[in-house]
């Protein structure tokens, strides 16, 4: 199974046979965002149009195949930033109908929970499972990932914990991807230094939902108060403190979901999950409450395109039949199993506004019809 990864800033290829990884390429264009703070949508795409090519090729070669062995091919078809899944679907197409295989779109998120199969094995036949990435943050029941709709336990309300570490990671100065920066400079601060709010924990809230937008202000209050005072703000202080609230939102409510559940295993996945402080206190609540905790390897909790091949291998092996080039890319879907629906067609709406004829002098319509 060749996986193809487009859906952000990392352009990511993987080859997975039945549940080992064979061989992988990955590329980012994190560095050419960086001066943006945040990730360009076209800049991405365009990263990945020259990327693409290449990462497969060096997914194929690190596990010593031809192309020509691949017998299906998985792609990100959502969610995402648009213009970078368009660019993964279309060359998944490509290889697919060159190769003649089948092609399966496949969702983001449930990729996130699949890469854990390829370091730990199959995944038990129920378990809670953590998603933090840079654009969700859920707790869900998971079954069988290849045919069992996926159970949202709870979601949160504004911005992912990711989401919340980039920005915060802007407020203190430090550079894009706020994560990994944010977590670096907390090591040298006191995580307790800053009592900031934990959301979402009080008696009122939903057990299991999130809220992360307050606490980025909470963060933002203390910058400027530090800076109304005309004080230096302490920056590894307020990161470990902020780090640290989320660290403990995150791990009561999962460690939560699971008792209420009756779980015995708890699967932590997405960019976040590669946070060495949530692990280790994720890891220490577990072994406290006899549930035994799977985390993939950091490298494997970023995006990646072993990801996406290690889903689609497991709805091969699943004898899910695949949507073939039909697959579109769908940026906004929501996670309700492993697959993403092909949307109907629309049998009126031409994909493009057909073109208008302008009378001369009479200038550019609004609306930019005719604009390819
Ligand atoms: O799963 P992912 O690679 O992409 C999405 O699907 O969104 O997650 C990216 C997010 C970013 O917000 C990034 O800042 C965060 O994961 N992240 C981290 C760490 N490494 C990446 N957050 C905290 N600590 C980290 N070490
Ligand atoms: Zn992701």
């Amino acid at each position: 199974m060749l996986g193809i990864e487009t859906s952000c800033d990392e352009t990511g290829a993987g080859l997975v046979r039945d549940g080992v990884l064979l061989g992988e390429g990955l590329a980012s264009s994190a560095d050419e965002h960086a001066r943006f703070g945040g990730v360009v949508p076209e800049v991405a795409a365009r990263a990945h149009v020259s990327a693409v090519v290449p990462m497969v090729r060096a997914a194929v070669d690190a596990a010593g195949v031809s192309l020509s062995e691949v017998d299906a091919v998985a792609v990100t078809a959502g969610p995402g930033l648009s213009p970078a899944l368009h660019v993964g679907v279309a060359a998944a197409k490509a290889y697919a109908a060159a190769l003649d295989v089948p092609l399966y779109g496949v969702h983001h998120l449930a990729g996130h929970a699949a890469v854990d199969v390829l370091e730990h094995g199959p995944l038990p036949p129920r378990c809670v499972c953590l998603i933090v990435s840079g654009g969700h943050t859920s707790l869900l029941s998971l079954g069988d990932l290849a045919h069992d709709p996926v159970e949202h336990l709870g979601d949160t309300v504004d911005d992912a914990a990711g989401e919340a570490f980039d920005k915060v990671a802007r407020l203190l100065g430090l550079p894009y991807p706020g994560g990994p920066s944010v977590s670096r400079a907390a090591l040298d601060g006191d995580p307790a230094a800053v009592a900031f709010p934990r959301p979402m924990t009080g008696p009122r809230d939903a057990v299991f939902g999130f809220s992360f937008s307050g606490l980025k202000t909470a963060v933002a209050r203390h910058v400027e108060a530090a800076q109304d005072a005309g004080r230096a703000l302490p920056v590894a202080d307020v990161a470990a403190s902020f780090q640290m609230a989320v660290v403990d939102v995150l791990v009561r409510k999962a460690l939560r979901a699971c008792v209420e559940r009756g779980a015995d295993t708890l699967l932590m996945v997405g960019g976040v999950a590669a946070n060495r402080v949530l692990r280790a206190e994720m890891e220490r609540a577990c072994a406290d409450a006899g549930i035994t905790l799977r985390v993939p390897a950091p490298r494997l909790c970023t995006d990646n395109g072993a990801m996406i091949a290690a889903l689609g291998d497991l709805l091969v092996r699943g004898g899910v039949a695949p949507a073939g080039l039909a697959t579109t890319a769908v940026p906004t879907v929501a996670l309700s199993g492993a697959g993403v629906p092909v949307p109907p067609a629309s049998g009126e709406a031409a994909e493009f506004p057909l073109p208008v004829t302008v009378a001369p002098g009479a200038g550019v319509p609004s609306g930019g019809a005719g604009a390819p």
